[in-house]
């Protein structure tokens, strides 16, 4: 194991004890009274940057919890952290690598050696790569084995090979080519592929295999049935044509049987959550072309200058961590939800539940030790405003304090007449009504003046009151454009190495899912073979049996 950098455990720092004393004053505080008390409260707490702007006033703080918050950061060490971070230091400690998506972003200019190699140099050479290839199948130059162009593109790919494609090909989805449709196909189970080759022509599909390991079960399985299905309905001379991979792993691609000049490399020290802006995002640049890719990344990187050079205090990503924080270790909120109030952002929640519970769903610290506070919440969600009128109910009478990320843009991508105010005004109405809720005695007045009687006022009062004092962000950019995608991402992948940084975790590993990969290759040998009894409790050897009875 390499040296491991000691350091105070959030709870032992004098900012946390001080905070804690700070809580129990704060804790009775009311948001409507915070603002009734000072006008200025949403210039104060809002941040701007990268052409995003981030309202934190309906938060339950103030500025003197904001200013013991940055104390806590800097006692914690974010800022050296982030630093390590750029500069490509091995802050993947227990996988004794650098964790470095912000080189995929950096400007061709940029010098950043890793090993004594300048990563830079090498990300743009495979950036100038895709480029090339994302623009002949645009144009149709590169056309499949009947000589007709492509039209149907199909990532096969799971985790992080998969979420951030499918969601930056949604969200820019007005940008894409007007030819080719993107598939998403991760799932090991059969329907998911199996749907989708009921509806594609072999002829005029591509099918990229990305995976960063070329190991994963769920990748490997669709990919081996793929190219099954498409050899059932062509020749293996044509594979060249139809299948292309994204990986780091050269062996394993050849073994698969794609030629490596049809391989996208990317590097070790790219997690697969963060990868996104490597070639992991060719279907994106097939989707919106390549000139939009550059600004996507381009976005990311301005996201990048803001969080590496802005003092803590106005900075977005510190900020939007540090309030997730307060919430999660002082009033002990298990949930975040985010509310995008965009359609084109559908599969952000989702997204964001990879991003920040594989990063920080830790329970030890970077040196191995049980953590003392709770580390990352549960991170769900859905657009609004059809979260409105399903889970939205318990988020304002619930008995839980769920924060809300409100995310909207100023501009919609459509043209169609009344919706973009109607949808913006429900999201800032739902905010609003976080904060404020309705008091009994605000009911009472409605109730009365509506001329109902005394008992049935009684009756309803304490169902129609909301006890408001919700706390919500709301996340304004102007519009959903390729770059405030990818500030927006960054904004969220720079909160992730704050808030690790805060719990003192390694944001970058992932063992926890490893358990469950081995346990299902026994039970998938014991499905199709013998059975192992001895090595499974009851319910695990009920369930298997069950099965081998109904096979
Ligand atoms: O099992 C989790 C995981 O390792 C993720 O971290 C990763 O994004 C996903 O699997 C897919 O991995 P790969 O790109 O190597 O197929």
């Amino acid at each position: 194991m390499p040296a491991i950098m000691h350091r105070p455990a959030l709870t032992t720092t004098a900012a946390y004890q001080t905070l804690k004393h700070h809580y129990d004053v704060a804790k009775n505080w009311q948001l409507r009274s915070l603002f009734a008390s000072n006008p200025q409260r949403f210039f104060e707490l809002s941040a701007e940057a990268a052409g995003l702007l981030l309202d934190y006033s309906k938060n339950r703080l103030d500025g003197a919890t904001m200013a013991l918050l940055f104390a806590l950061a800097r006692e914690c060490g974010v800022e050296p952290r982030r630093d390590a971070m750029f500069a490509g230091e091995k802050i993947n400690v227990t996988e004794q690598r650098p964790a470095l998506h912000t080189a995929l972003r950096a400007p061709r200019s940029t010098v950043l050696e890793v090993d004594g190699e300048d990563v830079v140099k090498d990300v743009h050479a495979v950036l100038d790569r895709m480029e090339i290839f994302t623009e002949r199948i645009r144009s149709g130059q590169w056309t499949g084995f009947s000589g007709k162009a492509i039209t149907d593109v199909v990532n096969i790919g799971i985790g992080g090979s998969y979420l951030g494609p499918k969601m930056a090909c949604q969200a820019l989805r007005a940008f894409s080519h007007p030819r080719l449709t993107m598939h998403f196909v991760s799932n090991v189970d059969g329907h998911d592929l199996d749907a989708l080759l009921q509806k594609v022509d072999p002829a005029t599909t591509l099918f990229i295999i990305a995976s960063k390991t070329f190991t994963t079960l769920e990748t490997m399985m669709n990919a081996q049935s793929a190219r099954k299905w498409f050899l059932s309905r062509s020749t293996a001379a044509n594979l060249p044509r139809h299948f292309v991979a994204i990986s780091t792993n050269t062996e394993g691609v050849k073994a698969f049987g794609i030629d490596p000049e049809n391989m996208f490399p990317f590097w070790d020290w790219v997690g697969g959550r963060y990868s996104i802006w490597s070639a992991i995002g060719v279907s994106v640049a097939l989707a919106i072309g390549f000139e939009h890719f550059r600004q996507f990344l381009a976005g990311a990187h301005a996201m990048d200058q803001h969080f590496r050079t802005a003092p803590l205090e106005q900075n977005m990503p510190v900020i939007l961590a540090l309030v997730g924080v307060w919430y999660r270790n002082f009033f002990n909120s298990t949930s975040i939800s985010i509310a995008p109030y965009h359609q084109d952002l559908l599969h952000f929640p989702g997204y964001l539940q990879q991003l920040e519970m594989e990063s920080n769903g830790k329970q030890v610290a970077i040196d191995g030790t049980p953590l003392p506070v709770a580390s990352c919440p549960v991170i769900w969600g859905d657009v609004g405003t059809n979260g409105q009128h399903a889970y939205f109910q318990l988020l304002h009478q619930g008995t839980d304090l769920i924060p809300v990320d409100f995310i909207a843009a100023v501009k919609p991508n459509h043209s169609l007449e009344g919706h973009h105010a109607a949808l913006l005004a429900n999201c800032f109405a739902q905010s609003e009504a976080f904060m404020r809720g309705k008091t009994a005695d605000e009911v009472r007045a409605d109730l009365q003046a509506e001329g109902m009687t005394q008992s049935d006022i009684d009756a309803l009062v304490p169902h129609k009151t909301f006890p408001g004092n919700r706390p919500s962000n709301t996340i304004l950019m102007k519009a959903l454009m390729p770059a405030t995608l990818g500030a927006l991402i960054a904004l969220y992948e720079h909160k992730v190495l704050v808030q690790g940084t805060l719990w003192n975790v390694n944001s970058f590993d992932q063992w926890g899912v490893e358990l469950g990969k081995v346990l299902a290759k026994t039970i998938q040998s014991e499905l199709t073979g013998a059975p192992h009894p001895e090595l499974h409790d009851s319910s695990t050897n009920g369930l298997i049996a069950r099965v081998k009875a109904a096979m």
